[in-house]
């Protein structure tokens, strides 16, 4: 990986005022990107952007939530209004749940699918026309939980296979066209230490899974699947015996969770 390999590159990466999306732009600009920064939270994403760039001159933040179609639009006009072109577009912005399906709320089933689903779709299609004049990229930040249906995070799991499903789409719908679509599989990564999940009923709770990627790590991967234009990456060596043993043998993938139940069930609240 050279220094300044993505040199002029216009990124942009939604959900980036905190956690792993800060971390993606960061080592997009610090290999001499253009970033364009984005989350709900405007004082976040003014900090952020302040910490990354004081100067501002290789970088934008603009506001907006990417389920929203006027935000997104407004996302993409802005982007090509101060750099004039999207090199790559990186779908990070990301809602997690915690919880039993049967105690799900409307709230947190619409939450879900609106970010998680909507929040990378809307964008793509934004940002296709500009990606296609300079045969840039897509990156969808998808997780293991898209590997393989898992208890107390199902609709996470459902909203992130859905991304998988798109992957496979557009692999098709652009071939020809020069667009490279990769999408990457993350484990469990650190988390900014104020993060919170939604549980089932909604209510706000804290996470403090065992870790086995760092933010950096996430960042260097995506950085990676961009330059090299792979498709796809599973990260971890459990995300990759996760995906060994869904393809070979996943009803004993199903015999075992069943069996670990009342280990997992200690975190579902
Ligand atoms: N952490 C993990 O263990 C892990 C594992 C696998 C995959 N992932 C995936 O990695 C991505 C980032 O996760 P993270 O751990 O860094 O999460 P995080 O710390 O909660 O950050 C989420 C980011 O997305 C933004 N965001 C959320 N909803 C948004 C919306 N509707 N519109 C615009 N921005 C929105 C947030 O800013 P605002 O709240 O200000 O909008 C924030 O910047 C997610 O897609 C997640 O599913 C994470």
């Amino acid at each position: 990986m050279t220094r300044d390999g993505a040199k002029g590159k216009v990124v942009i990466v939604t959900g980036s005022n905190r956690g792993i999306g800060y971390k993606i732009a960061s080592l997009f600009f610090e290999r001499g990107a253009k970033v364009v920064l984005n989350g709900r939270d405007a004082e976040r994403l003014e900090k952020a952007r302040m910490n990354l760039d004081p100067e501002g001159s290789r970088t934008l933040a603009v506001q907006g939530d990417v389920s929203n179609p006027e935000d997104v639009s407004r996302l993409i006009r802005e982007t090509v209004g101060k750099f004039g072109g999207i090199d790559v577009l990186v779908c990070n912005a990301g809602m997690m749940m915690r919880g039993r399906f049967e105690d799900l709320v409307p709230q947190v089933v619409d939450g879900i699918i609106r970010t998680n689903i909507l929040g990378a779709v809307l964008p793509i299609i934004e940002a296709l026309p500009e990606i296609k004049k300079r045969k840039g990229s897509i990156e969808l930040i998808s997780s293991l939980a898209a590997v393989r249906g898992m208890p107390y995070i199902n609709l996470y799991c459902a909203s992130k296979m859905a991304l998988t499903a798109i992957a496979q789409s557009l692999w098709v719908e652009l071939s020809g066209t020069g667009v490279h679509l990769g999408i990457l599989y993350v484990g469990i990564t650190e988390n900014d230490p104020d993060k919170l999940l939604y549980a089932a009923d909604g209510s706000r709770i804290q996470v403090h899974p065992p870790l086995h990627s760092t933010q950096e790590d996430v960042a260097r991967a995506v950085y990676r699947q961009v330059r090299l234009r792979r498709r796809k990456t599973v990260m971890t060596l459990a995300g990759k015996l996760l995906a060994a043993m869904q393809w070979l043998m996943p009803g004993v993938l199903t015999f075992f969770m069943a069996k670990l139940q009342r280990i997992s069930a200690r975190f579902a609240r």
